[in-house]
């Protein structure tokens, strides 16, 4: 590190406020602060702005309907097709020979798909499902890593205006059956294997495994990733990829009209309890969402090269790998494996070699760069960046300046975006080219995004308290419900803060946060029973339910504690049934268990035996202490327990360990 760094990064240490520089200011999508007032007083008319972001086939009449509250519906009977939007309108425009996708393997082959290339090859896999018997609203899984077909496969769906339902390749047979029973999907897309760290991963045993355990005939295509690397048979009703798109070569299929609030795509994500929340995703307000946050936030614009390193699986992989940077025509990357295959440096190659001008990652992603030293990045020519951005999880003010001065160097501004998979796109962050930055806030909401910190009552909080994140107007990418359960939809989220005699509805996140007097808000993380490993969100009801049903095991409770790089990691305490022997054995059985319910990410750090868990009096189990004897945290009173001896008892054990 020269001189000149050094100081800068002593410099930075301190400094608890960042403008954005001039030179991006004067380029930015947006600049203008008066956005901010002129979103709340043309509220909800404002939100035009994010629907002519779309081509529309048929103009909507309302732009929000509050009349089923909170069964909200945007743009009322407008139509549309999002894969039109994101693919025929750009062709139209002459972005034919513009790059859509550049790809790259694990190994380090590459593949473009220019916007020409995609919307041929969306035809012909559109017009292969329809072959295959794909309807209009059927829902049709894929299970796939990150492989070209995954973006096609989902384009093609909204082709045909059949929701798709991603399943993250890293969740388990298990989790496969159980989304696919859930959703009475009766089409499946995956994938042979994939490439992990230079290996060749069987992704097609562990598809057939989950199969076996769908309630209903199935019929699967099954992508060809690994060719050689792996020998896979196909029986009765499988599909290979490259085959039905030989036979369909040169096919189109009209992209289907569909009503803005029907359905684009569900996406499973987990709750307090055991079973995953299928979330409904709409193709007019959450398109428009992504488009809108994809422009303002993310600042991408048709010539832009823009990398967000996500996984397709997951909801931040659907709104910025997919649906918004295609909806503006901007050049997605999108990168297979892992960021230190062949060796560290494999990032900022990526970013040097695309000459990326965006790039959003996780904080977990940046404490493990951090970790491994700013010699890699120096090693790149990075100046073709412009800005950057988080999301999944809190940054720490270190990783944040380190993201900033090493990554950034020193002159893009930083967008640590809150939101979840139910919001559907950006929610409480700055405007890069308005707002200045405080690492370890996010910021404040965005324009038409009523954000506010209240107390158990509902009241909002004063500056500096902490309190809970309401949202207290509804927005355009919102989920409209959970899949074949209304019920719990307004049980899960419009319940806590809202007065339905009254008619007022408040949407609540589940996460605690603060708010300066500046209005930039903190968000600290869960309140509920989930757990955020590594930008990931786990229920830990769902991993508790895996370890009782181990033979052996006569209780579990399951909670996160702190770590260095994932954020929070899983841990898991067990009390052993009579009889039998806490030891190797056992733990490895309860380890088994949690990867084949749910998969690798939910992995226990610890698996800690213990003849009692601390509970209180009245029989609950104090989860607050687990996870402060997990995170070696000091320790609190111990008086209200029924039973106190047992917390020096696991606390020694953790310890040791
Ligand atoms: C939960 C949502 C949004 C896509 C990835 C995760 C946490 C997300 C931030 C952030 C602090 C954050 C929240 C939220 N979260 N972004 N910038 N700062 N916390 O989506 O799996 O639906 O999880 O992730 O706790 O509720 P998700």
């Amino acid at each position: 590190m020269s001189q000149e760094d050094g100081s800068l990064e002593a410099r930075l240490e301190e400094q608890d406020t960042f403008e954005p520089p001039e030179s991006f200011v004067e380029q930015a999508n947006v600049s203008d602060p008066g956005i901010y007032e002129e979103f709340e007083e043309n509220w909800p008319d404002c939100w035009e702005r994010a629907a002519e972001f779309l081509d529309w086939e048929e103009e909507y009449d309302d732009v929000l309907d509050e009349s089923d509250a909170p069964s909200y519906q945007w743009f009322t009977n407008g139509k549309l097709n999002a894969s039109q939007n994101c693919l025929d309108r750009h062709v139209e425009d002459g972005a034919k020979n513009r790059a859509a996708i550049k790809w790259e393997g694990e190994l380090g082959e590459t593949r473009t798909y220019t916007y020409g290339d995609l919307l041929n090859e969306v035809n012909e896999f559109a017009s292969t499902l329809r072959d295959l018997g794909v309807e209009e609203d059927d829902v049709v899984t894929l299970y796939m890593p990150m492989v070209p077909e995954l973006p096609i496969a989902m384009l093609a769906c909204a082709r045909l205006g059949a929701p798709h339902s991603v399943v993250f390749a890293g969740f388990s047979a298990d989790a496969l059956a159980t989304r696919m029973n859930d959703a009475d999907s009766e089409y499946l897309i995956t994938c042979d294997g994939y490439y992990r760290r230079g290996d060749a991963l069987d992704h097609i045993s562990k598809t057939n495994e989950g199969l076996e355990d769908v309630e209903h005939e199935t019929t699967t295509v099954v992508v060809d990733r690994l060719g050689d690397a792996l020998e896979h048979s196909l029986s009765e009703n499988q599909h290979d990829y490259d085959e039905l798109i030989d036979e369909h070569a040169g096919e189109s299929v009209e992209p289907v009209s569909r009503d803005a609030e029907d359905m684009l795509f569900l996406m499973y994500t987990s709750g307090t309890t055991g079973k995953p929340k299928g979330v409904k995703h709409t193709t007019g307000g959450y398109l428009a969402y992504s488009a809108w946050t994809s422009h303002s936030v993310l600042d991408l614009k048709p010539e832009d090269t823009y990398w967000c390193s996500a996984d397709i699986g997951w909801i931040t992989g659907h709104s910025y790998i997919l649906y918004g940077p295609l909806a503006l025509g901007t050049t997605t990357v999108m990168y297979e494996g892992t960021p230190d295959y062949p060796d560290k440096n494999r990032f900022w190659d990526i970013i040097e070699r695309n000459r990326v001008d965006v790039f959003y990652t996780a904080p977990t992603a940046i404490r493990a760069f951090m970790k491994w030293g700013e010699q890699y990045p120096a090693q790149h020519d990075l100046s073709s960046l412009r800005l950057l951005g988080t999301v999944g999880e809190p940054i720490n003010p270190r990783a944040w300046k380190w993201y900033y001065d090493h990554i950034g160097g020193g002159d893009c501004p930083i967008v640590d975006t809150w939101w979840q998979t139910e919001t559907g796109g950006h929610m409480i962050t700055t405007l890069p080219g308005v707002c200045d930055m405080k690492p370890g806030a996010a910021g404040p909401g965005l324009p038409g995004i009523d954000a506010q910190i209240v107390d158990e009552a509902g009241e909002e909080v004063d500056a500096g308290q902490a309190g809970y994140l309401t949202v207290q107007k509804p927005w355009p990418g919102m989920l409209r419900t959970l899949y074949q359960n209304d019920e719990r939809f307004v049980n899960e989220y419009w319940t806590e803060y809202s007065d339905p005699e009254n008619d007022e509805w408040v949407y609540f996140p589940e996460d605690g946060a603060k708010i300066d007097e500046d209005g930039y808000i903190t968000v600290l993380g869960r309140v509920d029973d989930v757990i955020n490993v590594s930008g990931h969100r786990l229920g830990t009801m769902e991993i508790e339910s895996a370890v009782v049903g181990v033979e052996g095991v006569a209780e579990a409770a399951v909670v996160g504690g702190d770590h260095e790089v994932k954020g929070e990691a899983v841990y898991v305490y067990a009390i052993p049934e009579d009889g039998s022997e806490p030891g190797a054995e056992l733990e490895e059985k309860a380890i088994e268990a949690i990867l084949d319910s749910i998969g690798p990410i939910a992995k226990p750090e610890e698996v800690i035996f213990t003849h009692e868990l601390p509970k209180t009096r009245s029989g609950k189990i104090m989860r607050r202490l687990l996870e402060d004897i997990a995170s070696g945290n000091e320790l609190g009173t111990t008086s209200t327990l029924r039973n106190p001896e047992v917390v020096d008892e696991i606390a020694e054990q953790v310890n040791e360990d």
